[in-house]
C-alpha cells in the first residue's frame, strides 16, 4: 500500500528510522520488497533523476505497482530523490508520488529558499510532502559533483530559519556524510554534535541523512577478490550509528550504494564460479535474494523492522488517507 511520507513520519519520528532506497529495475525492485516483508518493516522507495532517464518514468511507476500488487502486505511511500524544480512538478502532477525533494542546496541560501517555496505550495496542495536540503554534502549525486574543499556543515540557525520560511516538511542536513563510497578517512564520522543542535532548534520535525551507505570492508573485499578493482580504503556510515541518529530527529535515512555493491559482488562472483554461464536469470535470482538478505538487515539496523503491525494501525486510528 502506497501512503503519504508525512504518515510514515508521524509514526516513526524519535523511534526509528525509514530506510529510503533507491530504485531502478525489477530485480531490485522484488528484493526490495521481499526483504521488507521478511523484516516486517514498512519503507521509502527513491526514484532519482537518472533511474527516470534509465528505465523510464512509466516503467518505473509499474514495475512499483506491479511489486504492491504481489506485496499486499508492504507499507510504503514513493518519493523524488534530489529533483530540481521541473522534476518536482512533474511528479507532484503525476499523481504516484507521496512527496518529492527539491535540492536546491547548491544554490544561495536565499534562492534555496525561494525554490523550495514555490515547490512546497505545487506539493502541499495536491497532499504532497516536500523535503529540502540545506548545507552541502560531498561527493556526487545524479549530475552534481561536490569536492571535499566545498561541502559544508549544515548551520542549525539557518536550519531553523529555512524550514520556517520555506514550510518545508522535512531537511536533508549535511553532517558529515557523502555520496558515494569514498565517505570517511581515519576517525571521520558522523557530527552528532551538529545533529543535537539542529534538533534543538527544530524539536519534533523530521530530518533526513543522506550518504548513509555503510561500504562495508567485507563487501568491498569480495568485490575485489571477484575482479572488482574498489579502492580497499573505502569507507561509509557504520550501521550502528542508526540508532543514535533516530532520537535526534533522524527519520529518513537515505541509502544506495550499499545496494550498488551488493549488485556489484553478486554479479562478480557469479560470473567468475560460472564463466559458462549466458541465463541472465541465474545471477538475476542471485541478486533478488541477495537484495532481500541486505535490506532485512537495514531494516535491523534503522530499527524499522517489526514495526509493520503498528504504522498498519496507526494508518487506520488516523484515517490517513494513502497517496
Ligand atoms: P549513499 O551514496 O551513501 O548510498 O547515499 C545515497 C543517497 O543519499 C541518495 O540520496
Amino acid at each position: 500500500m502506497i501512503v503519504t511520507t508525512r504518515a510514515l513520519f508521524d509514526v516513526a519520528y524519535g523511534r526509528f528510522a525509514l530506510g529510503a532506497y533507491n530504485i531502478n529495475n525489477m530485480e531490485q525492485t522484488l528484493g526490495l520488497f521481499e526483504g521488507h516483508m521478511r523484516a516486517r518493516a514498512p519503507f521509502i522507495i527513491q526514484i532519482s533523476r537518472g533511474a527516470r532517464k534509465y528505465a523510464g518514468v512509466k516503467m518505473l511507476e509499474h514495475i512499483i505497482r506491479a511489486a504492491e500488487e504481489k506485496y499486499p502486505e508492504a507499507v510504503f511511500a514513493v518519493h523524488l530523490d534530489h529533483g530540481d524544480e521541473q522534476t518536482c512538478y512533474d511528479c507532484i502532477e503525476s499523481g504516484f508520488y507521496s512527496s518529492v525533494m527539491i535540492d536546491a542546496s547548491h544554490e544561495p541560501f536565499e534562492e534555496n529558499v525561494a525554490i523550495t517555496r514555490r515547490v512546497v505550495e505545487r506539493a502541499h496542495a495536491k497532499g504532497l510532502s516536500v523535503e529540502a536540503e540545506l548545507g552541502m554534502l560531498g561527493g556526487v549525486e545524479e549530475d552534481i559533483e561536490v569536492d571535499e574543499k566545498h561541502a559544508r556543515l549544515t548551520d542549525p540557525d539557518e536550519a531553523r530559519t529555512f524550514v520556517e520560511r520555506t514550510g518545508c516538511d522535512s531537511l536533508a542536513v549535511a553532517i558529515g556524510a557523502s555520496h558515494g563510497a569514498y565517505k570517511f578517512s581515519g576517525s571521520q564520522g558522523i557530527h552528532f554534535d551538529r545533529v543535537a543542535e539542529i534538533r534543538k532548534r527544530l524539536p519534533g520535525f523530521p530530518l533526513v541523512m543522506h550518504g548513509s551507505s555503510s561500504v562495508p570492508a567485507e563487501e568491498v573485499a569480495r568485490i575485489n577478490a571477484a575482479g572488482g578493482a574498489l579502492d580497499p580504503s573505502a569507507k561509509g556510515v557504520d550501521a550502528n550509528d542508526f540508532a543514535k541518529a533516530v532520537p535526534l530527529g533522524v527519520t529518513k535515512v537515505n541509502i544506495d550504494t550499499d545496494g550498488r555493491l551488493v549488485w556489484m559482488r553478486v554479479h562478480r562472483e557469479h560470473f567468475r564460479d560460472h564463466p559458462e554461464n549466458f541465463d541472465f536469470r541465474k545471477p538475476g535470482r542471485a541478486l533478488i535474494d541477495a537484495y532481500a538478505a541486505f535490506i532485512a538487515h537495514k531494516s535491523g539496523k534503522l530499527r524499522s523492522a517489526g514495526r509493520l503491525d503498528e504504522v498498519r494501525q496507526a494508518l487506520e486510528r488516523s484515517d490517513a488517507v494513502p497517496a
